[in-house]
């Protein structure tokens, strides 16, 4: 498709004077098939050639008309050109585009010799987390995959929130009520209940908190005796979440979280005092950024410990040392917006032009069946959990629909997962999501399960053809709409794979993986795939190829695993 658009591109460059640069970027698939197959919108355009956009359209729909092979017509509606191209040439140019391509995406690699540092995930250890944390860890995850789709080189940091005064807490809790055999078995899970018990047990026991206050501060001080204990919390909570990582298909590069900050954090704040933007205020060490109107970032606390700010400016400022990033990517919940913008702000102040590179990626809520997750006790879920009831799910309506189905155990956690990623990504960040169970683990709604359902039928259909055609196949032969709507989903895909990237948002990704799925089901389920004509068979099982290996591609840079059989 690219390449088509580029030709057309060419032409109405040399039409009009324009760079074709700018032309590539304004032409676009239409959402509605009946404006064409390609519309060109000329509002931009108008002013630079001292003409009316309607005008443009008009000239510019009549240089194409014309023109040929891969335009079939083309003709002005108000300010828009509407395109209609020669399906056979997009055919052969968009499944030559897949064929040609072993991974199945495309081979233009516009992010090579960038690198992309994605931090996600991020847990804070021995505290309360949600579901909500599966959100930002399903949209890093997906994220890391599209830059790398794209030729980045990516480092995946998952900063862990291992330090702070709650490790005073647990370390206090542990010592009364811990339990050696809970803290090996489930280490996030016990943690976490002493951490709940700590806080009830210290609203009728004040004395608690000075102890826990205590402890933190030994462990602050390098204690032997408490950092045993934090380093075997840590390690233990390193693996179960690596159990839960490993289960969604990822694997991080770094684990430098709080606590491996927590000495280089000097550093950063005397690099912004050398540029003068550090004040004392009340005993406090802070950046005042009271005159770009997001108010004060506390850097050090009055007994000059460390804080969570602090250690994100000597974070940044290491991540570019060590990386050289070309973009750092936070995705980190919309709660903590004003503290990144306060980051950004006074790197930017402090002269750091990569500051611009940086970005925090936001998401919005989780819910479960409608309801907001909060801490309160018995109201946390733990993400593995969560995935287990998905698969645990899964497993019944698999055990359902299709006993007879090879490796079920394996298909029930891929469907299960699958079910849990998707609905994490399909909606838009900015936007809440709901976990409803019944909904996300159906076969034919906007879910995983139907796109891993749709592969599945791709690859019975090759199965019983006994595979993709070899050689040369007519594919003048795809002439149907159904046809073509497929053809021309295909074609976008590269697009929508730049623009994910460019936006941090995996839901377009996911949108277009149902429109392609739906085209494909719209296609198979009006023509006989394997049928009587040879040549025409070849050419539908050719296009049924090429569907295969788009979507089981996008399906993984989703997180999604693409079942053979279902
Ligand atoms: N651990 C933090 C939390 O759960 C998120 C860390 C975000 N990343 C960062 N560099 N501050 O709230």
């Amino acid at each position: 498709m690219d390449q088509l658009i580029l030709a057309i591109a060419q032409r109405l460059a040399a039409a009009s004077g324009l760079p074709v640069a700018e032309l590539v970027a304004l032409i676009e698939v239409p959402p509605d098939e009946k404006m064409g197959d390609l519309a060109l919108p000329c509002f931009r355009l108008a002013g630079k050639l001292k003409k009316k956009p309607p005008e443009v359209a008009a000239d510019f729909a009549a240089a194409l008309a014309g023109s040929g092979s891969p335009v079939a017509g083309a003709s002005a509606a108000g300010a828009y050109v509407n395109i209609r191209l020669d399906r056979a040439a997009l055919a052969a140019a968009v499944l030559g585009e897949v064929s040609g391509s072993a991974s199945g995406l495309p081979v233009s690699k516009p992010g090579a010799g960038q690198t992309a540092v994605i931090e996600f995930s991020s847990p804070n250890i021995a505290k309360p987390f949600t579901v909500a944390l599966l959100r930002g860890t399903a949209l890093g995850a997906a994220l890391s995959r599209i830059h790398e789709a794209l030729g980045f080189k990516v480092v995946r940091c998952d900063y862990f929130g291992d330090w702070g005064t709650q490790f005073g807490k647990v370390i206090t809790a542990f010592r009364k009520w811990g339990s050696e055999e809970k803290l090996k078995s489930e280490p996030i899970g016990h943690l976490l209940e002493l951490y709940v018990r700590f806080g009830e047990e210290a609203k009728v026991n004040p004395a608690l908190d000075e102890e826990a206050r205590a402890v933190f501060r030994k462990l602050e001080d390098g204690s032997a005796e408490e950092m045993a204990l934090w380093e075997r919390f840590r390690s233990l909570s390193v693996a179960e979440f690596e159990r839960v990582y490993a289960r969604l298909g990822i694997k991080f590069d770094s684990y430098d979280g709080e606590a491996y900050y927590r000495n280089k954090v000097q550093a950063g704040v005397d690099f912004l005092r050398a540029k003068g933007l550090v004040e004392q205020s009340q005993g406090a060490t802070i950046v005042n950024l009271e005159k770009q109107k997001l108010g004060v970032m506390l850097l050090l606390k009055s007994d000059d410990a460390s804080i969570y700010a602090s250690r994100d400016v000597a974070a940044a400022l290491d991540r570019q040392e060590r990386f050289r990033f070309s973009k750092l990517i936070y995705v980190v919940g919309a709660d903590q917006k004003l503290h990144f913008q306060q980051l950004f702000k006074s790197l930017e102040l402090a002269g750091c032009e990569w500051a611009k590179a940086c970005r925090h990626v936001d998401f919005g809520l989780v819910l479960i069946g409608g309801e907001k997750m909060s801490t309160r006790a018995g109201k946390v879920v733990l993400l593995g959990e969560v995935l287990d009831k998905a698969a645990e799910l899964a497993a019944k309506i698999i055990a359902e629909k299709n006993p007879e189905m090879p490796n079920k155990e394996r298909a029930a956690e891929a469907v299960g997962v699958g079910a849990v990623a998707f609905t994490s990504l399909v909606t838009r960040r900015n936007k809440d999501v709901d976990f409803a169970w019944e909904r996300i683990l159906s076969f034919d709604g906007e879910t995983g399960p139907y796109l891993q359902y749709t592969h599945a039928r791709l690859c019975s259909i090759l199965r019983k053809a006994g595979g993709a055609p070899a050689g040369a196949v007519d594919l003048g032969l795809l002439a149907t709409d159904e046809e073509h709507g497929v053809v021309k989903q295909l074609g976008r895909m590269s697009r929508i794979l730049a623009d994910s990237a460019e936006n941090c948002e995996p839901a377009l990704l996911a949108s277009w993986c149902l429109d392609l799925a739906g085209a494909a089901n719209r296609f198979y389920n009006q023509h006989r795939v394997i049928g009587e004509d040879a040549a025409l068979t070849a050419a539908r099982l050719a296009l049924v190829d090429a569907v295969r290996r788009r979507l089981r591609a996008v399906l993984e840079l989703l997180g999604l695993v693409a079942l053979e059989e279902m």
